[in-house]
């Protein structure tokens, strides 16, 4: 089953832009680099890609996962040491914390719209903290979509992914850390009301098990493949380039072990 985005790959107008928001301001390693392409380690099984596209720049959502008993930690190392101004709520609240959940939303140099945030439920000790932000997972990653029911309905139906808090104009689809906001491109994005363009962007999504990779390859029945190979397999939707890969580094009861709902 899904267990984790192995990697996220947005375009960028400037690859020393990222570079400094990402490796210097965040802290993430760069895991490798290319005269088109830089590419940051978020955790062990999670890298965060840019390439450098001559076009413009659809932002994208995402979060990363942190501790909940370090959320004040990390909102202070975003303001304080990094500098990197949080967005603000209609009411001028920075962050949220309603006792369960607790999140703090900024962007990057391309106007992608990044948030951290904090699950009470999520166990602390089950996954290794990484750099200063102390990420846990990468958690959520954002799809616009023109129809929310279709995208979730073959989310789950095809592959198995779990629905939650399914409205008309929004659904997480979930498959282990891994969290697709399946929204309509009618429904801005939070705090700051941003329209959700969809964005340019490849989702690989990592499964485990002996039998990932044999699971995947029937996933491309009737589907628009767009490579495949041993052990992953590309397919396009609604726009988006989803790639599905067989990972042996995250444990497949991952959910379980975080005490994930
Ligand atoms: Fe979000």
């Amino acid at each position: 089953m899904i267990t984790h985005v192995a990697d996220l790959t947005l375009h960028t107008v400037s690859l020393d832009g990222v570079r400094q928001f990402y490796n210097g301001l965040l802290g993430l390693p760069i895991a490798s680099e290319t005269a088109s392409e830089i590419r940051f380690r978020v955790t062990p099984f999670t890298t965060l890609t840019f390439a450098e596209t001559y076009e413009p720049v659809a932002p994208a959502h995402f979060a990363f996962e942190v501790p909940w008993s370090s959320f004040s930690d990390v909102v202070a190392y975003l303001k304080r040491e990094a500098g990197i101004p949080l967005l603000r709520w209609p009411d001028g609240r920075e962050t949220i914390d309603d006792g369960t959940l607790a999140n703090a939303y900024f962007r990057d140099g391309d106007g992608h719209l990044l948030e951290v945030s904090a699950h009470r439920y999520v166990r602390e000790d089950a996954l290794p903290q990484n750099g200063p932000v102390k990420i846990l997972y990468l958690r959520e990653v954002g799809f616009p979509v023109e129809d929310v029911s279709a995208f979730r309905g073959w989310l789950s139906g095809r592959f198995g992914m779990k629905l939650a808090k399914v409205h008309d104009d929004f659904t997480f689809a979930i498959g282990g850390t891994a969290h697709a906001v399946v929204v309509s491109k009618r429904r801005r994005w939070i705090p700051i009301g941003m329209l959700a363009l969809p964005p340019n962007m490849t989702v690989t999504f990592g499964l485990s098990g002996r039998d990932a990779p044999a699971r995947i390859r029937a996933w491309a029945e009737g589907e628009t493949v767009l490579s495949a190979d041993g052990d992953g397999l590309t397919i396009l939707r609604d726009g988006y380039r989803i790639r599905f890969a067989a990972k042996t580094d995250v444990p497949a009861d991952i959910a379980a072990r975080l005490h994930l709902p």
